[in-house]
């Protein structure tokens, strides 16, 4: 209706004057989408003047041409009466650039019904579109670095809860991001940093005392079944209108096996070695007093008999005495046997072994030192080898001795190398351990493994007789060789293996 204070003339020339102060295009169409009108701002946007334009339908000059055939059917969509039509679609300006326009068409009827004029706001997009684009670019392409990232890159909030998990993260802990987004932080430590994590944050926000932001720090986290890890944490912090904290947690738990895998190994190294000179020792030691300790109480029951013959007080004495002194003696002898049979009895492990791996382990911890020493190191292990069915630990003993051996023989010597290969041959599994040394003497060479032989001031002469037993245990062969020129090699050689156990021998 129209208002009665405003007489019709102004009513028209306000709507013109209105038209022409909006800052936003509009077109004015007929019902076949030819110009009516163009404002001021759509004038300015286009680069056409409105007399250039008037009666044209706008399909011919200012749509492109790949999009002419949605516009056109959503306007006469408009104009069917099908209310208020909005399309984003792109205007070609004279000069032939392009800018992004988002449309409202409204259509306006005469009083008999027919399709009066079409409006149509427009609103430049362009600029927005291409800031949105960024983003979203810039956002994907943040969010492919964190989800490459190695490590588990979490962030949250000053409250503690979860804004992103990345992809690392999903699989460190064991839950989607989805399922974890939104929840506290504090599900994913043990106790006692769970119940304490949240006031963690808040003495941070109040102090703004840093305990953990900046540095790495080793702790225990927990995945979501419940499983506690050893970790290490980095956390950053940035602002983004309220703090925001990134952690960067790494799941350490196969390098702690490994180190403790090493010590381990080492500490039983150690151990056997030992205990497998106390073996020897004591077998000899029971063997060499064995004699002496028979002959000493067979002599005594020898007085006894003799004493008895006499009578009087003292020679009964006597006989106590020598009674005594003969079950002390059997006491001495057990002692050995048991202290024998107590060092002889580590139970053996045999398993099958990938015998480089077993070398390797075994030269790491004999090789240390050895580069200080001036000694080169070449490893040959032939790759592909069959496995072999050992006890590992003493394996390595054999090996770590064989190495041991050669870094004292070339003490003296100018040129140091030392050869640690792997191979196969005639179903065996051989290692040797060549070195450059003075070769082994001559006088010695038949005695080799002989237990207590030693040609060194501080030897104990053990090494090569208990890596006899060693390899003799497995059916296998040790050996020794000097070379034509200067060193020698040592060579063990142990059964190849199956899968299934040994193989034909
Ligand atoms: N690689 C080698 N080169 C020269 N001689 C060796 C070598 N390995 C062992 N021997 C000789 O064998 C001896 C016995 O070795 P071993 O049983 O290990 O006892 P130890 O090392 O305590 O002397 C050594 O003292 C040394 O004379
Ligand atoms: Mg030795």
């Amino acid at each position: 209706m129209p208002d009665p204070d405003i007489p019709e003339i102004k009513r028209a020339s306000l709507a013109d004057d209105l038209l022409e102060a909006l800052e936003t295009p509009v077109l004015i169409l007929d019902g076949n989408g030819a110009l009516l009108r163009l404002n001021r701002a759509g004038e300015a946007l286009t680069g056409y003047t409105l007399d250039e334009v008037t009666g044209r339908p706008i399909w011919e000059f200012l749509i492109a041409d790949d999009e002419i055939e949605t516009v056109r059917r959503q306007f006469l969509g408009c104009r069917a009466g099908n209310g208020p039509v909005n399309n984003t679609h792109f205007w070609i300006a004279r000069d032939g650039r392009k800018r992004l326009m988002r449309c409202r068409h409204t259509a306006h009827r005469t009083d008999a019904g027919e399709t009066g004029y079409v409006l149509v706001i427009a609103t430049d997009i362009t600029d927005q579109r291409v800031t949105e684009e960024k983003l979203t670019k810039s956002r994907s392409f943040l969010q492919s670095i964190i989800d490459a990232s190695p490590v588990a890159v979490i962030t949250i909030n000053q409250e503690g809860i979860i804004l992103s998990f990345s992809r690392q993260a999903e699989v460190t802990f064991g839950g989607k991001a989805e399922d974890v987004i939104g929840r506290n932080i504090n599900i994913l430590m043990p106790e006692p940093d769970r119940s304490r994590h949240d006031g963690y944050l808040g003495r941070y926000l109040e102090t703004g005392e840093a305990r953990i932001i900046g540095q790495a720090r080793s702790l225990n986290a927990m995945r979501l079944n419940g499983e506690i890890f050893p970790a290490v944490l980095h956390v950053s912090e940035f602002q983004n209108g309220e703090n925001i904290f990134v952690g960067f947690i790494e799941d350490v738990t196969d390098q702690r096996a490994a180190e403790r895998q090493l010590s381990e190994t080492q500490a039983q190294l150690h151990h056997t070695g030992r205990l497998g000179a106390m073996g020897e020792m004591a077998t000899t030691i029971a063997h060499e007093l064995n004699q002496p300790l028979t002959a000493a109480s067979s002599l005594m029951g020898a007085a006894q008999l003799t004493l008895e013959k006499n009578t009087d007080e003292r020679s009964a004495r006597a006989i106590d005495l020598l009674e005594d002194s003969v079950s002390e003696i059997r006491r001495a002898s057990d002692i050995i046997r048991q202290m024998r049979d107590f060092v002889r009895k580590r139970k053996t492990a045999p398993s099958l072994y990938d015998i480089n791996q077993v070398v390797t382990e075994a030269s790491t911890i004999a090789l240390i030192g050895a580069e200080a020493e001036g000694i080169s190191v070449t490893k040959n292990l032939q790759p592909d080898l069959p496995i072999s069915m050992i006890d590992r630990i003493q394996i390595q003993q054999v090996v770590t001795n064989l190495i041991r051996n050669a870094i004292d023989a070339m003490t003296a010597s100018a040129e140091r190398h030392l050869t640690i290969a792997t191979g196969y041959r005639d179903g065996m599994i051989e290692i040797t351990v060549e070195d450059t040394g003075p070769g082994i003497d001559g006088a010695i060479l038949p005695k080799l493994f002989e237990p207590f032989l030693t040609t060194k001031e501080t030897g104990m002469g053990i090494g090569l007789s208990i890596s006899k037993s060693i390899v003799d245990a497995h059916q296998g062969k040790l050996s020794a060789i000097n070379k034509n020129t200067r060193g020698c090699i040592f060579t063990v050689s142990l059964p190849a293996g199956t899968r299934n156990g040994l193989s034909s021998q």
